[in-house]
């Protein structure tokens, strides 16, 4: 006499569902709670919603493929910790709209640049790398010094990165385009690099 096993074996229609069903659980038991937890869901202390001009230089970041070459994820192995620093935690990156975790990397992890050069080694840097590292492959980005930031859409950004939870003020909306006044896309990438990662104090 057939068992259940035997009929589910032998009808691959049943079976498909029956795995459907089975990995859905699996899924949900998982998934779901990371939306519910602290861990997941708030933001580290000390972490700010991005400014107008790092708000500016992360759309730069993106526009130019940064993460092509550069993840902003520090695993938790002691090999990471010890060249980066503090491994990368959820809470950190909740104001991120997409994250720039990447998962690739031909240049090293930027998660905890923030802070360890000079805004005028990133700019040297970022004009041609082979100035301040002779052996880098990095390309060079010398029309970020002479564009100016873009600031058409920059209240509507922010207008929607508040209604998905960034807590901005009315007054930091509307003094958006002020705040970029004058200033180039240099300016706005080396600011968004100058402040990654360092919400949590890291030991270098
Ligand atoms: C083709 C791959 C590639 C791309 C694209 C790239 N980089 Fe790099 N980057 C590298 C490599 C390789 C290094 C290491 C050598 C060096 O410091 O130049 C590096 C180093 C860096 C460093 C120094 C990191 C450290 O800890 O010393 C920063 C900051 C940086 N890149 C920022 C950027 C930014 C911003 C962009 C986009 C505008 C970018 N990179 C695009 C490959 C890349």
């Amino acid at each position: 006499m057939a068992s259940g096993h035997d009929k589910i074996e032998k009808n691959i229609g049943l079976m498909i569902v029956l795995i459907i069903i089975v990995v859905s659980i699996g899924g949900l038991v998982q998934i779901v709670p990371l939306f519910f937890q602290q861990s997941t869901t708030e933001a580290v202390a000390g972490l700010e919603p991005y400014s107008p001009l790092r708000l500016v230089g992360r759309d730069i970041y993106v526009r130019e493929g940064c993460y092509t070459c550069h993840s902003q994820m520090i695993r938790p192995f002691r090999a990471e910790t010890e060249r980066y620093g503090h491994y990368s935690v959820a809470g950190e990156f909740v104001y991120d709209r997409p994250f720039q975790w990447g998962s690739k990397r031909t240049g090293p992890d930027l998660h905890r640049v923030g802070e360890r050069y000079s805004d005028e080694w990133h700019r040297v840097h970022l004009i041609n790398p082979r100035d301040v590292v002779p052996e880098s492959i990095m390309p060079g980005y010398p029309w970020l010094e002479t564009t100016p930031a873009d600031a058409t859409h920059i209240v509507r950004k922010m207008e929607v990165l508040r209604l998905l939870g960034a807590p901005y003020s009315d007054d930091e909306i509307n003094n958006a385009p002020q705040a970029l006044e004058g200033k180039t896309e240099m300016d706005a990438i080396i600011a968004y690099l100058q402040d990654l990662g360092t919400s949590i104090k890291t030991r270098r």
